[in-house]
């Protein structure tokens, strides 16, 4: 090949080059346009289809089980899905009774009741005439007294159901503790109307009514109660005692 005819290729090709280049840029640029406008409507469309998604996962998803104690309020549910026999309910202004319905709830399981808290505001009491459809089955209640001898607002509810009900509670198993202060007029009065009250609708007490005074120690008579009050729904329910262990001879 001349000399001559390398330099005509040389200019042939870089004017080809020079003409390619340019048309390439256009189209580079029409494309980035068209890419930039799909990612952006991708992008909108995506988070409109998300904010979809999550409307129907918080409408229709299975909720955790924390959010499950907030909205179910079959207390009669919850025992039979967890195999649970005994419900402790409490009427708490300022903790304690709440506080000593959880330490029942928990000692439970050594006498084969698993047992659970249960807030009566937040529960269909009107159930209560069907905890004896579960097998060894006990309702607690540790209610204290405030006022003129009237209940906690968590327990008022139940409480107005109660007086003017007339639910037929047979085969119903329960004991009462009350946590008072004898300084005042009305010394546990929820606890002793209560106690009475269950018995007149057809339930069975399984222990004597305890009484709690915090003027005292509230603790101690707590204590003293529950150790007496275990041994009584042992005996109650054919639960033996071998030694520091118990075992539910029917289970
Ligand atoms: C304002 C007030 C009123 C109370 N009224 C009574 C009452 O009428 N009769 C009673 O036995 N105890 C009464 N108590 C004592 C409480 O029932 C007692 O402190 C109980 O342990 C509180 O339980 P809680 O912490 O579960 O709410 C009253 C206490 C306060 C602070």
């Amino acid at each position: 090949m001349s000399e001559n005819t390398q330099d005509i290729l040389i200019k042939e090709a870089a004017a080809a080059a020079a003409v390619s280049g340019s048309l390439f840029s256009t189209f580079d640029i029409i494309m980035l346009v068209v890419l930039f406008g799909a990612a952006v409507w991708w992008l909108y469309s995506s988070r409109k289809d998300n904010k979809k998604d999550d409307l129907l996962l918080s409408k229709y998803s299975i909720q955790p089980a924390a959010t499950i104690e907030v909205t179910e309020n079959s207390f009669i549910t919850k025992l039979q899905s967890s195999g649970r026999s005994l419900v402790v309910f409490y009427g708490s202004q300022t903790g304690t009774g709440e506080e000593f319905a959880g330490r029942l709830a928990k000692e439970g399981i050594r006498y084969k009741l698993k047992g659970m808290v249960a807030d009566p505001e937040e529960c269909d009491m009107e159930e209560l005439a069907k905890l004896k459809d579960i097998k060894n089955s006990l309702a607690v209640f540790c209610m204290a007294t405030y006022g003129e001898g009237d209940p906690t607002d968590n327990a008022m509810e139940f409480f107005e159901w109660l007086k003017n009900g007339d639910p037929d509670l047979t085969g119903v198993n329960y004991a009462v503790f009350g946590l008072g202060n004898k300084t005042y007029e009305h010394y546990n009065a929820v606890a002793i109307y209560l106690d009475k009250r269950l018995e007149e609708l057809g339930a069975t007490r399984v222990y004597e009514l305890g009484m709690g005074d915090d003027d005292a120690n509230i603790e101690d008579d707590f204590i003293t109660w529950k150790d007496k009050f275990w041994p009584s729904v042992c005996e109650k329910f054919n639960i033996e005692s071998t030694g520091g262990r118990r075992v539910n001879k029917t289970i």
